[in-house]
């Protein structure tokens, strides 16, 4: 992979017909051998990506939900199959999460509490909000890993700092998520089509979303008595996520836009690559 710029698209229009197919895979995964800090030896990005992981089983079973709950409603035929193929997608991944987060508890980090939570938010935003807003919210959470997704496959510096079989289960979420990117977005549109509700939840679940995963990250970082005073490896992780951050930034203020669509990022290319590398047989 090239280490490219996140390819935007500006212009307005997209081309859904070059949109490739949505599979559901079922890849096998083992984390047997993995080590604590499977993320460039350093403790606080592995935290990381393990505070994004436990909040993905509960959070993914969330998006297929919001999605469910309005699919009879979806009446154009090739968005109906990618939500099947959507909903298969997230349910592998959900899977895949768990097993990936049972190698948090064997490491010793006190997760099941952590996961419990994730569990009861849901479970409560699921007896508060309208189908439209649950629909809302999984369109901006879903807008949030497509952009992050895109980054990881376009940025040959994040999957070379993963052992790999971390990489292994991140790259293919990575891909998976910008392969059925826009199928929420749509059935949102199709739907219900109400953009105020649609921006302003996106204000809601950017901070709730930042403080969540910032809050797990640090209760993880606590947990670990090893990791949590190598400062130094504290410091150039949040080098790395300032870049990150700094690059990632016009992708997430696109969602503003009166005529965004997720397509408008053109992420076929690297999708491609990526299929090669990860499924090529
Ligand atoms: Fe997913
Ligand atoms: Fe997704």
């Amino acid at each position: 992979m090239q280490s490219t710029a996140h390819t935007t698209n500006t212009t307005q229009g997209f081309d859904n017909a070059s949109h490739h197919p949505i599979t559901v895979r079922r890849p096998e995964f083992n984390f047997a051998q993995l080590p604590k800090y499977y993320f460039n030896n350093n403790p606080l990005l592995s935290h990381l990506l393990t505070a994004l992981s436990l909040t993905f089983p509960n959070g993914e079973r969330f998006f297929v939900h919001s999605v469910r709950n309005v699919r009879d409603q979806v009446k154009t035929a090739t968005l109906k199959s990618d939500v099947s193929a959507f909903i298969g997608q997230e349910a592998m991944h959900s899977h895949a999460h768990e097993d990936f987060n049972d190698f948090a508890k064997r490491i010793g980090l006190d997760v099941q509490p952590i996961i419990d939570s994730e569990y009861e938010k849901v479970e409560q935003i699921k007896g508060v909000l309208t189908p439209k807003q649950q629909l809302a919210v999984t369109c901006a959470l879903e807008h949030f890993t497509a952009i992050i997704a895109q980054y990881l496959l376009e940025h040959d510096d994040f999957h070379k700092q993963l052992h790999p079989d971390a990489a292994h289960l991140w790259m293919w979420h990575a891909l998976e998520e910008t392969e059925h990117k826009a199928v929420a977005f749509d059935v949102y549109r199709e739907v219900f089509n109400d953009e105020v509700v649609r921006k302003r939840t996106m204000r809601i679940i950017t901070t709730t979303f930042i403080s969540r995963i910032s809050y797990i990250t640090g209760k993880l970082l606590l947990n670990d008595k090893e990791g949590r005073l190598q400062f130094k490896q504290h410091w150039l992780a949040f080098q790395q996520l300032k870049v990150m951050a700094k690059t990632l930034l016009p992708a997430y203020l696109d969602y503003y836009k009166n005529d965004f669509h997720p397509n408008q990022h053109d992420s076929n290319a690297i999708a491609n690559e990526w299929r090669g590398v990860l499924f090529a047989s």
